[in-house]
Parts: structure tokens; C-alpha cells; sequence
């Protein structure tokens, strides 16, 4: 069920996530918002299977688990790295490429070694993100970040496969970026960008 409805702000929402590398950027970028983040790791939430194919069908999945848990709004963010030679993988199966104990070096690797010698080097980041009311209401937002795939990993900062990606228009990979120039142009920052305009109720003037 989707609908109109918009959060206050000044509002609480569950952020419907246990990586603490989103946890610190949905802060971050919703600080100028008043609207108040606690996680679903803090609030000891069970982590739903996500077992949709698509981004929005997993961010729905993760929303509405935390809506229905705590009787909260919930947030949640679905994001992936799709590479085009890899016809788009791993995309929504880009955790699962770090295998059971979150390994990107491994991952990084195997999304280096599936490419070959492809001289296509596109990727992009997606991220949709789901706003879920306890009655089952849902809003979505997207955002997307083109770029490159750059070989060897680069940089320190970040998390995830920010190391062999480089964004268009710059030629340091997300890892060599500080986190405020990263949230200005990456997949999440554009799809929170959307959603403050979208899904929260502006400032009176
Ligand atoms: P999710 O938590 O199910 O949305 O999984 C998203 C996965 O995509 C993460 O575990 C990362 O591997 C990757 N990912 C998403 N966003 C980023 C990012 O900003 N930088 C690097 N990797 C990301």
C-alpha cells in the first residue's frame, strides 16, 4: 500500500538497518532534517531474510518488519553495486558477495576477476530507500551514482565496495573521499535528497 503521507519534523524513525556505515551516513545526512534516528541495532530488531529480487522489494521488506516491531515510521535503505559488463551483478546480491562473514576483499575481488579483461568499465551505485508506517503504508525514493570500476582498491575511507569505485567527474575512488564530499554526490545522499523533498513535511515559512 502506498500513499501521500509525510513525516513531521522533529519526528523518530527506526532506521531499519544494522550496518553501522549507513547508520553513521543516514545521520549525518538527515541531521539538518530535526528528524531523530535510532537503529534497529540499538533497539535489538531482528534482522528480516531479504528475499526479494529487486532493491525496492527488499527495502519494503526491511521497512515494514522495523514499522511493525516498534509501532514506529521505519526507514530503510536498499543498496547494491551494479556493474554493466556483470549485466548488472552483483546488484541486490552485494552483501552476499562478502560471503557469512562480510569479507570485501573478497568480493571486491571477485567483481575484478568476473571482469576479465571487459573494457567496459561502468558501475554505478543504486540505492532505493522505503519509508513504512506500522499500518503497512510505504513510500519509495531512489538514487543513483554513476562511475567506473578502478583496479587495484584505492583508499581507506568508507565502506563496502567504495574502494574500486570512481565517481564521474572525479578521479579518487569513494574511499579516497571524506564523507561529506561522498554523501554530496552518492546514490544515498541523491535518494535522502529526494526523500526530505518528497516524504517530510517542509518548514513552515
Ligand atoms: P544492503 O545492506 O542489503 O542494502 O546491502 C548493500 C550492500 O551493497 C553493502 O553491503 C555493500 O556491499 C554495498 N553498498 C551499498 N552502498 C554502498 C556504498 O555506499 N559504498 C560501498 N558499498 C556499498
Amino acid at each position: 500500500m502506498s500513499s501521500e503521507r509525510r513525516l513531521q519534523r522533529g519526528e523518530r524513525i527506526v532506521l531499519a538497518s544494522h550496518n553501522k556505515g549507513k547508520l553513521v551516513e543516514f545521520r549525518a545526512l538527515l541531521a539538518e532534517s530535526g528528524i531523530e534516528i535510532v537503529s534497529a541495532a540499538e533497539l535489538g530488531l531482528a534482522e528480516p531474510e531479504e528475499t526479494a529480487d529487486s532493491f525496492e522489494g527488499n527495502a519494503a521488506i526491511k521497512a515494514l518488519a522495523a514499522a511493525k516491531a516498534t509501532g514506529l515510521p521505519a526507514l530503510s535503505d536498499d543498496s547494491g553495486f551494479c556493474v554493466a559488463a556483470l549485466d548488472g551483478r552483483p546488484g541486490v546480491y552485494s552483501a552476499r558477495w562478502a560471503g557469512p562473514d562480510g569479507n570485501m576483499t573478497l568480493a571486491m575481488q571477485r567483481v575484478h576477476d568476473e571482469m576479465g579483461a571487459s573494457p567496459d568499465k561502468k558501475a554505478a551505485f543504486v540505492a532505493v530507500l522505503c519509508l513504512a508506517w506500522p499500518d503497512g503504508t510505504t513510500r519509495f525514493t531512489e538514487g543513483r551514482c554513476e562511475g567506473e570500476v578502478c583496479w587495484p582498491p584505492r583508499g581507506d575511507q568508507g565502506h563496502g565496495y567504495d574502494p574500486i569505485f570512481v565517481p564521474q567527474g572525479d578521479c579518487r575512488s569513494f574511499a579516497e573521499l571524506s564523507s561529506d564530499e561522498k554523501n554530496a554526490t552518492s546514490h544515498r545522499g541523491r535518494a535522502l535528497t529526494r526523500f526530505l523533498q518528497s516524504c517530510v513535511t517542509p518548514d513552515p515559512v
